[in-house]
């Protein structure tokens, strides 16, 4: 009888943390592809091609998750980053701004100013990441 319980409340703080494990996962797979979307950007912009920048953006923005986490991202966040929370999903969702900001500046034809953008965006992926860097 007492193993049983002991085994219920086991499995129930058990749970919480598996399921935190498969959101991790997929934030992980987010991530990557996030990554992957900023450097094809960067080549978009160094070889002087828009349809590789407008490329990149879009899967940007598909890869870009963490804005429908929403109050979720706070369960993420180590014990003492949690009051930080707003600040990091704040990032996420500026990660969506700047791309829109650096898509009009290239139809306007301005790539130094795309370039300016592209750097805002590259800000916001850091600034979150110094916040949750210790969010293993
Ligand atoms: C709202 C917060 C937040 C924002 C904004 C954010 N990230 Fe992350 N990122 C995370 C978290 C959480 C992890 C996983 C924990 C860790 O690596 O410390 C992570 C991890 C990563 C990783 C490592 C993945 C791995 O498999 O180790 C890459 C690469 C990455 N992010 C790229 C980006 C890029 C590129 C951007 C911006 C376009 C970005 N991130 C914006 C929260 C964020």
């Amino acid at each position: 009888m007492m193993k049983k319980a002991i085994l219920i409340a086991v499995a129930a703080v058990m749970l919480p943390s598996a399921l935190l494990a498969e959101d991790k996962a997929a934030i992980m797979k987010d991530m990557k592809a996030q990554e992957e979307a900023m450097a094809a950007i960067q080549k978009g912009l160094l070889y002087g091609s828009k349809e590789g920048v407008a490329d990149g953006i879009k899967a940007l923005k598909a890869a870009n998750k963490i804005a429908t986490l929403k109050d979720n991202l706070v369960d993420y966040l180590p014990k003492e980053k949690k009051a930080l929370h707003k600040t990091a999903l704040k990032e996420g969702e500026l990660v969506n701004k700047y791309a829109d900001e650096m898509q009009k500046k290239l139809e306007k034809g301005s790539y130094s100013e795309a370039f300016a953008a592209y750097g805002k965006v590259l800000n916001s992926c850091n600034t979150c990441h110094l916040i949750i860097r210790n969010w293993k």
